[in-house]
């Protein structure tokens, strides 16, 4: 898949941000916007310039904000031929209303002259020109800010704007410290505009499971209990989150671990984040392969203590037990889920290890 080529291309660029592009594309495909926060020079403009980029045929605006931008930086500036008769309207080639994709720095320094238009064309996808609303060709605006608005200075409607949010910070690791210095030629991968519209036309058409709406429905449930409250509208967004991510994934239908992206998207106040990533986490795990992945480090331990033991028969013979047990275990697994290849895959694996021990160390 070409956007899969451009998320490699991307990773391989920027160190330490595979939930940050994971999060780009995904957004691309739902055709929702996202937010990047976090301190000065950590990538945020050079990744979402690089990716746009890489979308050839998308109109791609961008523009850093200050206190002091006026409607013309953003909207276009009034047609002065046309004021004079007596037309107020702006000529927008070039700006945001006619943007597929943007990039708005540093943008809670938006002020009232903007706010609202802006606002109306990220909802609606709309924009006033004239008094006369036009649609606007608009897929994804990406906001990026040093820090998060402060409160009372009306810039939390635009904050809940974003679907996705995600904080970005400076780099952790040695290794990836040094790889971003010695960078990397950047891959050639693109995709086109027209591309880039199959997947979003076919991320709407993906199915999603009733044990997804289920985990859904607990995940509301038990943020509630923290006193968490994203809104209806939220909710009912996330599932275009959840069916690119299937996209992405290469499937047609969603599948649990794709709730783990609302991780970043189901907080509203910054010091929400690790309560709201720990209840998607535990719904977004899927109980068998967990139970599976588990019983395979079981299986594994077992045969490492019969190792230690230099290979005892009373050893083996106990371990031939447990074993057997697991694969009880496993067979009821794969009765009650005929389709998941990773149960059969773990029945196949913990057979072996019996043939063995019966062949090398019991001698049957
Ligand atoms: N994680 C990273 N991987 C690779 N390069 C990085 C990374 N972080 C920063 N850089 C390098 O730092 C440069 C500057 O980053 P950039 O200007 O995009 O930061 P920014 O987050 O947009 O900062 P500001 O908030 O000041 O606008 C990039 O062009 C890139 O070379
Ligand atoms: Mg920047």
């Amino acid at each position: 898949m070409k956007i899969k080529d451009i998320q490699n291309a991307l990773n391989s660029q920027y160190s330490e941000r595979e939930e940050v592009i994971e999060g780009l594309m995904v957004a691309l495909i739902a055709r929702q916007h996202a937010l990047l926060i976090g301190p000065p020079g950590t990538g945020k403009s050079a990744l979402v310039s690089d990716l746009t980029k890489r979308i050839t045929g998308a109109n791609y605006f961008q523009w850093l904000l200050t206190r002091f931008s006026t409607p013309e930086e953003l909207f276009g500036p009034v047609s002065l031929k046309e004021l004079e008769q007596g037309v107020y309207k702006r000529n927008t080639t070039g700006k945001l209303p006619e943007a597929h994709t943007s990039f708005l720095d540093e943008i809670f320094k938006a002020n009232s002259a903007i706010l609202n238009a802006l606002l109306t064309l990220i909802n609606e996808r709309v924009f006033y020109n004239d008094g006369s609303p036009a649609q606007v060709p608009l897929m994804s605006l990406i906001g990026s800010s040093n820090e998060y608005p402060e409160e009372g200075e009306g810039l939390e409607a635009l904050f809940d704007r974003f679907l996705l949010r995600y904080e970005v910070d400076y780099i952790g690791e040695d290794q990836s410290f040094v790889s971003m210095l010695k960078g990397s030629a950047p891959s050639p991968a693109d995709m086109s505009i027209d591309e880039l519209f199959e997947l979003q036309f076919f991320s709407d058409t993906v199915t999603i499971p009733d044990e997804v709406f289920d985990a859904l429905s607990k995940i509301r449930r038990e943020l509630m209990d923290e006193g968490i409250r994203p809104s209806d509208r939220r909710f009912k967004q996330v599932l275009s989150v959840i069916r690119a991510k299937a996209v992405l994934a290469g499937r047609d239908h969603a599948e649990l671990e794709d709730l783990m992206i609302l991780k970043h998207s189901l907080w509203e106040k910054p010091e929400q984040r690790d309560k709201v990533a720990k209840i998607v986490r535990n719904h977004a795990q899927d109980a068998v392969k967990t139970r599976v992945e588990e019983i395979k480090t079981e299986a594994a331990d077992i045969l490492k203590s019969l190792e230690q033991s230099n290979n005892s028969t009373d050893v083996a013979v106990e371990s031939t037990k447990k074993l057997k047990s697991l694969v009880i275990e496993l067979r009821k697994l794969q009765k009650d889920n005929p389709n998941r290849t990773e149960v059969a895959q773990a029945v196949a694996l913990v057979q072996k290890s019996l043939t063995d021990i019966a062949s090398q160390v019991l001698g049957v």
